[in-house]
């Protein structure tokens, strides 16, 4: 087992990922250039597993400073990609900032892999990819339609460019793609730090909750769906980063059958916005305040994964509820507003 290069490594999944993959054994290297993430993150990461983590500011966008991290780390055996920038209402307001950021540092990153002939390439997509799709549960073979949004178009391309890299090299790929990503560790040592305003639903919910806004709006609750607002497959962001662990033992163990494999990582339920809020309520015991306002542009109407084949073909196997999800992200919500003066007053932004 070699080093794992943990791109993004002080964000959201990257942060959790490395945890998971400390616990299983693995050596890792982190390299976050902080543009969106915030660098405690990581401390939070050394105190939950005991470990400090070799960590290198660089921004995967300068191919010289990405370059150097490859040669002075000959044994990276596995470079696992989160680097990018996600927020999809963002992406379409400054589609150019989309795309050249998460294109530039991706083929900056696979010109490094093919020079150093890495062995193993996992890479951070999004059920975004699948656009609105015509019918669900979605599999891996559900057709891709046209992306919601500049977002989703790096992801969508981000797919063909490492298809065709994986053609032409040695390098062993894994294209995960993610339903919606929520909670926090247990621990509640780290969690998601959204920078400023929520984008996503559950810290929408928690911030409300705790009093950090002062109301939600629930974008529409006029769609075709059992109670009109929008369905989406909330999975655990620790289930999220047991599979990244799997990808890469799968790899090493030499059991793919193709240069390049797709995984559909979703908890494989369809939950509405409403049924989510009503579920946050339950856990917590907080009434939540909040409007149903106009739908949002963009959003997709519902959405859900078959995850069958990350199951079967990865052995993973999602642990975490709708309920853990809540209770661990409630937690963490709390931990924050307790620990402000640690976590800065607009956590996600440094301090
Ligand atoms: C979920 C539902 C909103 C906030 C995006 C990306 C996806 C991934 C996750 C990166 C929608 C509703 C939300 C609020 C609301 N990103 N909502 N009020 O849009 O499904 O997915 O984030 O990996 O790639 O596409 O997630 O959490 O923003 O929205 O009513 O304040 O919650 O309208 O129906 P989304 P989301």
């Amino acid at each position: 087992m070699g080093k794992i290069l943990v791109t993004g490594g002080c964000g959201y999944i990257g942060s959790h990922t490395i945890v998971n993959l400390i616990e299983h054994g693995y050596d890792v290297i982190s390299v976050d250039n902080n543009s969106r993430s915030n660098p405690i993150i990581l401390k939070g990461v050394e105190q939950i597993t005991g470990k400090k983590i070799k960590t290198y500011k660089v921004d995967l966008c300068n191919f010289d400073d990405t370059f150097a991290i490859f040669q002075e780390n000959a044994d990276i055996s596995g470079v696992i990609h989160f680097a990018a920038y996600k927020a999809v209402g963002e992406s379409v307001e400054n589609p150019l900032l989309y795309f050249e950021n998460n294109l530039t540092s991706l083929i900056n990153l696979l010109k490094c892999v093919q020079e150093f002939h890495t062995p193993h390439f996992v890479f951070s997509s999004s059920c975004t990819v699948y656009g609105n799709p015509d019918e669900v549960p979605v599999t891996e073979n559900t057709p891709l339609k046209t992306a919601e949004s500049p977002y989703g178009y790096t992801k969508q391309m981000g797919e063909q460019i490492i298809n065709e890299l994986a053609k032409s090299s040695d390098t062993q790929c894994i294209l995960l793609r993610y339903f919606n990503p929520a909670g926090a560790h247990p621990s509640s040592i780290i969690g998601e730090m959204p920078l400023g305003r929520p984008q996503n639903l559950v810290p929408a919910i928690t911030q409300t909750a705790i009093g950090r806004l002062p109301k939600m709006m629930v974008y529409g609750n006029d769609y075709d769906t059992r109670d009109g607002s929008c369905i989406r497959d909330y999975i655990h962001v620790c289930d999220l980063a047991s599979a990244h662990t799997l990808s890469i033992q799968y790899l090493e163990e030499l059991k793919n059958s193709s240069q390049c494999e797709v995984f559909n990582l979703g908890s494989g339920n369809g939950i509405s916005v409403l049924e989510a809020i009503t579920a946050f309520e339950k856990i917590s015991g907080v009434k939540l305040n909040y409007e149903i306002g106009p739908r949002r542009p963009g959003d997709v109407i519902a959405t859900f994964a078959n995850n069958n084949l990350a199951k079967q073909t990865l052995g993973w196997n999602p642990k975490f509820s709708l309920e853990d999800i809540m209770a661990t992200a409630w937690k963490w919500e709390q931990r924050l507003k307790a620990d402000e003066t640690v976590f800065g007053s607009q956590y996600g932004e440094l301090n």
